[in-house]
């Protein structure tokens, strides 16, 4: 039969059509042995639509890096002449209508080191197959519209592997000789092959349990190395709270009798939902005051909840084809958004999202990888992991919640679970029953999901103070993105009301408002004119509050409107809104300032506004500390035209040592404060500590910048006495950008410190390295390059990998981007070295790289040239071809 080559071809949404062939059935049996390990697969097929005259019998399933062993039909072995192997396909050229077929192939898991599929993590065994993982284990029909019964068989070594799990319930286990052991698992529930899933290893187990609404008893166990058990406490709390707020919220409850989480060392992303088994990267599951920041807490509740409420969002209904990835990933970060919203403070989780959002979402929404949140096609579908799916993803179910109301969507998300309950569907399909329960059409609305880029509003307002007449001329726009030049006008929810000078004033719009302060309205056109009446002083306009929709806004705000807005505005997140807008314009204008060479000097209102935040005690303290954080770097980048990274650089910073002077008594009282009040109570990761936390440490970096030697002294004994990951690292973080304390030896002695006390633990380790890799001294490169021959740092480590090389390309501007060029070329080797080890890996890496149009052009050809370097290199895998090809394009 032919052989053909796996080669880099595009996929397509519009060549999308339904199986010819199903699996009803999937029996897996897995040996696993040091040298290989043998999979044998017995699949019950029929042909889908047996009817059909004509076309051919033969039957294409996916396969890659397998090595067949024997191939039968109905229990009959099939003659080499029958079927061909090529590198991602086992194509048999005659099947019947309906017929058993099995396969034994082996593998080398322990080789694998792309961490898809079967592989080894330490010692433990374990999978990966979303995507397209599921071909690396066994021949397949590895789509998401195949769904199957899966009945699984682990077959190991007893004494190194006592564990063996999968999907489902466990059905049966016994004793082989040599010492061997095996256990058979059986999910009742039909699944595509991504979510399969299997462990196998020595490990501990946490057990506990939850009772259903309807009153079913929940097994619920975390598994882990022995020496991390006391790490799991927080995320059973978390699971437990998910599963609760899960029925209370949408009614959804848990379906198997058991649910389980495998932490493991070596993952490419953060968690996987795999039905009953879901398999988490440690950094997701540990947390322990002593070794996790408050971040990391935050991340581990959320993640738990994320993988958990895919249980409905993705597993019991899935997606038809991977251009759906956005109706279980979009939806489920909308989910798991509003379960930490309840679980904390909203506006401070809707804060923190939008600044992701707006900062790296926007970014590759105006970028050369930008796609649509339903893409129209990719060639490497783990490429579009991306935060355009889970973010911007989640920013659309959000306006459908806004414009739906809670209750009506609560009867959508309803009859989408109900309906299509054991289907793989569209994006389509969620919207249409969205659509029905409210009665709303949702034409328009669909842009979202089909077109990329990011839609600037541009609004100028006109007060008529005789007619008592405000008026808004609103024009939408949005830029050309690589699928699309011209786009059609999007559907935009524009949340807003009118600030007066005793708050807000009631809104006159005909047919819209009667006197209600707050209204949404929707923008449909390229140019709408808006007429508020009876409006008796000029008005301040708060637009898009609570961020109502994924949009660039343009208003020629003052600085005292931002002020003003920043302390009386009714909605939290804009009053957070103001005070960043504030500070950008500040920024913005210390750039132009830096680049024309002219001296800089800081906006009093500025000071003054920070002054008013650190001296007002009425202020919630998680809010104040985000308010003071000023606009990233990244952020500023990201609104820039031309990215200037030094004049970037050297104006934040020159704001930050400034700030930190002029306000050192006032950064100085609050450090004090909230530190001896956190010293008084043990640590919790409440909402409240960590705002405490977060305040006092965002004072320290102030002071410490600002270049308090008193600031010294207190981060060094901070560092010395803290009994928790936060304080210890956000002083060891303010040593290690502190040029004072670098040149006394203080900070090298706080790092030695701080590794000798944390080496055997991997997660402390890898914020060691982070925070060192993010260190905004001179000389970043060199620091790298250490790290990197450090006995701990070790590149088969996704984490690793993120803390050290991802964290300098994409954390630390002014040192990757130096003018020869260095730091690029830096990142391409790595790049190099991934790219064979794990594409996936690789392919994230290449990120930075990508911007390199928005850089001056003496920057932008060196990242350029590193661009073409990649692309002219031997064996490049599909995943890093498809980034740097469409960069160049
Ligand atoms: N579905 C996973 C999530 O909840 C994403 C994921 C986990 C993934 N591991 C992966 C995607 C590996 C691609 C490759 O978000
Ligand atoms: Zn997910």
């Amino acid at each position: 039969m032919l052989f053909r080559d796996a080669q880099a071809k595009t996929i397509h949404l519009k060549d999308y059509h339904a199986p010819d062939y199903l699996i009803d059935k999937t029996v897996l049996r897995i040996q696993l042995k040091d040298d290989e390990t043998l999979v044998t697969a017995a699949l019950s097929m029929r042909r889908a639509q047996p009817d059909r005259k004509g076309g051919s019998n033969e039957l294409t399933l996916d396969g890659q890096e397998l090595e067949l062993r024997k191939v039968s039909i109905d229990n009959t072995e099939l003659d080499p002449a029958n079927y061909g192997v090529t590198a991602d396909s086992l194509i048999i050229s005659s099947v019947p209508d309906v017929f058993e077929l099995e396969t034994v192939v082996a593998t080398k898991p322990q080789n694998n080191t792309s961490l898809e599929g079967l592989y080894k993590s330490s010692k433990m065994y374990c999978t990966q197959c979303e995507a397209e993982g599921f071909r690396k284990i066994t021949y397949y029909l590895d789509r998401p519209d195949v769904m199957a019964e899966f009945i699984t068989t682990i077959e190991a070594d007893k004494k190194r592997y006592p564990i063996l799990l999968s999907n489902g319930n466990p059905v049966a286990q016994g004793e082989l000789e040599n010492g061997r052991h095996w256990a058979t698992w059986h999910d009742p529930f039909k699944k595509p092959a991504y979510l399969f899933a299997m462990v196998a290893g020595d490990l501990a187990c946490i057990e506990d349990s939850f009772t259903t609404m309807s009153g079913r008893d929940i097994d619920l166990r975390i598994y882990v190395e022995d020496k991390d058990v006391d790490k799991c406490d927080h995320a059973m709390a978390s699971l437990k709270s998910a599963m609760t707020w899960d029925e209370e919220v949408y009614g959804r409850e848990y379906d198997l009798e058991l649910f389980m989480v495998v932490a493991v060392d070596d993952f490419n992303m953060g968690a996987m939902e795999n039905k009953g088994l879901n398999i988490f990267n440690t950094s997701c599951v540990f947390a322990k005051p002593e070794t996790t920041t408050d971040a990391g807490f935050q991340r581990v509740e959320a993640v738990v909840a994320h993988e958990y409420f895919h249980n409905w969002s993705g597993n019991r209904v899935t997606c038809r084809d991977w251009f759906q990835l956005s109706l279980k990933e979009g939806f489920t970060v909308f989910r798991d958004a509003e379960f930490s919203a309840d679980m904390g403070s909203p506006t401070v989780k809707r804060v923190e999202d939008v600044n992701l959002l707006r900062t790296m979402q926007f970014a590759e929404d105006g970028g050369p990888t930008a796609h649509p949140v339903q893409p129209a096609s990719f060639m490497e579908i783990s490429n579009f992991y991306t935060l355009t799916i889970y973010e911007k993803g989640s920013e659309i179910v959000r306006m459908i919640h806004a414009l739906l109301g809670a209750e009506q969507f609560r009867a959508g998300s309803d009859l989408y679970f109900e309906r299509h309950d054991g289907q793989a569907v569209t994006i389509e399909d969620f919207v249409a029953a969205m659509s029905e329960v409210s009665g709303r059409e949702f034409g328009q609305f669909q842009n979202w999901y089909r077109q990329a880029g990011t839609p600037r509003l541009a609004i100028t307002g006109d007060y008529n103070a005789a007619d008592k007449i405000y008026r808004l001329d609103i024009k939408q726009t949005c830029p050309a993105t690589p699928e699309c030049e011209k786009k059609a006008p999007f559907l935009i929810p524009l949340r807003m009301g009118l600030l007066g000078s005793e708050g807000d004033l009631p809104l006159f719009l005909e047919g819209k408002a009667n006197g209600e302060t707050e209204l949404v309205l929707e923008i449909t056109e390229g140019e709408q004119t808006i007429i508020f009446e009876q409006v008796y002083e000029q008005p301040v306009p708060s637009f898009l509050r609570g961020f109502s929709a994924p949009v660039k806004l343009d208003f020629a705000y003052s600085r005292d409107d931002l002020v003003q807005l920043m302390s009386r505005d009714s909605d939290g997140f804009n009053r957070w809104e103001a005070c960043n807008q504030l500070a950008l314009g500040v920024l913005q204008e210390l750039v132009s300032a830096y680049l024309a060479g002219t001296e800089l000097s800081l906006d009093k209102r500025l000071i003054e506004a920070y002054r008013g935040l650190l001296t007002d005690p009425t202020t919630d303290k998680a809010m104040v500390a985000l308010m003071l954080n000023l606009p990233t770097e990244a952020y500023l980048s990201e609104v820039a035209e031309v990215i200037e990274v030094e004049a970037i650089h050297q104006a934040r910073q020159f704001a930050r040592r400034t700030l930190g002077q002029v306000l050192e008594d006032e950064f100085m009282a609050v450090y004090q404060a909230n530190d001896a009040q956190l010293k008084d109570q043990p640590y919790v990761a409440s909402g409240e500590q960590i705002a405490m936390r977060s305040l006092k440490n965002t004072a320290l970096a102030y002071l410490t910048q600002g270049g308090s030697a008193m600031a010294l002294e207190f981060a060094s004994e901070q560092f010395q006495c803290a009994d928790n990951m936060t304080d210890s690292s956000a002083a060891l973080a303010a040593l290690v950008n502190s040029l004072a304390a670098n040149e006394g030896g203080m900070a090298e002695a706080a790092l030695q410190d701080f590794y000798q006390r944390w080496q055997d633990e991997p997660l402390v380790v890898n914020l060691w390295f982070q925070l060192q890799a993010w260190c905004l001294l001179p000389g970043g490169l060199d620091r790298v390059l250490a790290l990197l021959e450090h006995e701990a740092f070790d590149i088969s480590n996704p984490n690793k990998v993120r803390a050290v090389i991802a964290a300098f390309g994409m954390g630390n501007a002014i040192n990757f981007h130096t003018a020869d060029g260095a730091g690029y070329t830096f990142l391409t080797d790595q790049i190099i070295t991934l790219n064979k080890l794990n594409p996936q890996i690789a392919s994230r890496l290449v990120t930075p790289l990508t911007k390199w149009r928005k850089y001056p052009p003496q920057r932008a050809e060196l990242m350029k040239a590193q661009l073409e370097r990649l692309l002219g290199e031997p064996a490049l895998s599909k995943d890093v071809y498809e980034i740097v090809n469409k960069s160049l394009a």
